[in-house]
């Protein structure tokens, strides 16, 4: 059996990106090599300006793909060869997009499979010894199973192939605490001692970084489905306390208060209790829609309603926020400017895909308003693509300081609950239900090499990513609380 010494991660964006950073960074011996087929993201990589924002994630790029004279070589490495990475690997992780399918059947409710397949043809195609082969892209149950058939039908003589699942349960925002310092790492094999052999392999790789009581192994399926279940329990707290949230609204109970008391109760605890204007982001819509298209292919109808009615709450909390405005705002928003703060779908990341800010934004325009959007890390281009609006559409500004977005503004909506937008402490809880305490030493303990005495925590490290703006939060942050808003109308709507 080889020794695992070249990884290649195909598909270099959310996952893909930050996960080869991280693996390179604490498996220095371990050559790693993201490819992707889009060039520009692969430019992006391999620049001072990453395709992607995460926190810390441009430092741990820069040590593992730069290196440091003297001390250590680089061995993390962005390519679009993909057939050359696929050859030189012993194991591959396939982080390939796996949206909603939006034609044929299940559309709009069944993952579009065709990345996935594309690349494990790919694999299959270059491969010229034996590869583990890694679908840590989100899938359907049985997807692993495809793989493995079509890896053995397209292998080159000799070659043998195993394939593994380890979904990925990063956050955005958070992604580099949740990669160094993982809840626990999943991987799913088949029963057989080739399948054990292969998940051994994959768990000494982690076993560099991650305490082996947290790298947990078990039968494909269960790993599989435990991805799309994690996501669906995670969106369904959201859906349950926006509901609450409106029967708060309606009564005077406050959502913040109830939260808090729900949260104190340990069977509960206190993440993911916020209210908000809903979900967002690329996976939880999709992943529970996921789920209820195979439950409904099971032929489980009530099942199906149950998790879509996750969505549909979600919908439904949406199109609240924006009725809200419109009543507070004198039932009309004709030619009045409203502030957009926020456009991502959480802070800490430039991510909008799915983000509430875009059916926010667009209701707003249907209603004739003129509306002014800052976020610290979307890009420009970006919100326009979103919006589907033509970059000269004088109906949206796009502002690169939220103090100009608010400017004359009848009313600022807050979308996007980036710190610097809040000046509120936070209610806090009781440290036994807070954060895991490891993360600081271990992100200490991977960057103290290039960090010449600086703290990577305190000193708020935040480069490598081009949001085309200039203002970056940090010490500077403005206290948006003297933010200058007309002071005449009382229309001033927070979420
Ligand atoms: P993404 O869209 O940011 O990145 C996927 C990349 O794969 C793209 O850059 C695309 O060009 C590339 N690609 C597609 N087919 C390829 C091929 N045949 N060869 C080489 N490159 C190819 O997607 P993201 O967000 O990284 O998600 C990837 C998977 O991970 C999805 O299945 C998603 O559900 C899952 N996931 C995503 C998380 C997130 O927070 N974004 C968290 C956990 C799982």
């Amino acid at each position: 059996q080889r020794a695992i010494k070249s990884i290649c991660c195909i598909g270099g964006g959310y996952v893909g990106g930050p996960s080869g950073a991280v693996i390179a960074n604490r498996a220095p011996s371990t050559k790693v090599t993201v490819v992707d087929v889009n060039s520009d993201r692969i430019d992006a990589w391999n620049s001072t300006k990453l395709p992607v924002y995460e926190p810390y994630l441009y430092d741990l790029v820069a040590i593992a793909r730069d290196g440091i004279p003297g001390q250590r070589e680089p061995n993390l490495f962005f390519s679009t060869q993909v057939d050359e990475a696929i050859r030189e690997a012993d194991l591959i992780f396939v982080g390939v997009n796996t949206p909603t399918k939006t034609s044929g059947l299940g559309a709009g409710k069944a993952s579009d499979l065709g990345w996935l397949e594309m690349a494990t043809r790919r694999i299959a195609r270059c491969a010229d010894h034996d590869t583990i082969v890694i679908e840590k892209s989100t899938v359907p149950c049985g997807t692993a199973q495809d793989m493995q058939e079509i890896l053995k039908a397209n292998a080159k003589p000799g070659v043998q192939f195993e394939v593994l699942s380890n979904p990925e349960f990063l956050a955005e925002g958070t992604a580099i605490s949740n990669l160094l310092c993982p809840d626990r790492v999943l991987i799913g094999c088949f029963e057989t001692e080739s399948g054990r052999t292969a998940a051994n392999r994959l768990a000494d790789v982690y076993a560099n970084w991650v305490p082996k009581d947290r790298i947990i192994t078990m039968n494909i399926w269960s790993a599989e489905l435990s991805k799309l279940a994690s996501n669906a329990l995670l969106a369904q707290r959201i859906s349950s306390i926006n509901a609450l949230s409106s029967i708060c609204e309606a009564t005077g109970a406050n959502i913040e208060e109830v939260s808090y008391a729900c949260g104190l109760d340990t069977r509960i605890g206190p993440k993911m209790l916020s209210a908000s204007v809903g979900f967002g982001g690329s996976c939880f819509k999709k992943d529970i829609m996921n789920l209820t298209h195979i439950s409904e292919s099971l032929n489980l109808p009530e099942v199906a309603a149950y998790w879509k009615s996750v969505v549909e709450v979600n919908e439904y909390q949406k199109n609240r926020f924006t009725q809200q405005i419109v009543d507070t705002m004198h039932s009309t928003l004709s030619r009045k400017k409203i502030a957009v703060l926020g456009f991502a779908y959480k802070k800490n990341t430039g991510d909008t895909r799915e983000s509430a800010a875009i059916s926010v934004v667009r209701s707003l325009l249907d209603e004739n308003a003129i509306v002014a959007i800052y976020d610290p890390k979307v890009r420009r281009n970006q919100i326009f693509d979103d919006l589907k609006l033509s970059t000269d559409d004088q109906r949206i500004q796009v502002c690169s300081d939220p103090y100009d977005a608010c400017e004359d503004a009848h009313a600022v909506v807050i979308l996007t609950e980036w710190d610097m937008f809040s000046n509120q402490e936070k209610r806090t809880t009781p440290a036994r239900l807070g954060k895991k305490p490891d993360f600081e030493a271990a992100l200490r303990a991977s960057l103290s090499d290039t960090m010449r005495g600086k703290d990577p925590i305190s000193d708020g490290l935040d480069s490598g990513y081009d949001s085309g703006h200039s203002y970056s939060p940090g010490a500077s942050s403005p206290d948006l609380g003297s933010a200058h808003v007309r002071p005449s109308t009382p229309d001033f709507v927070v979420q």
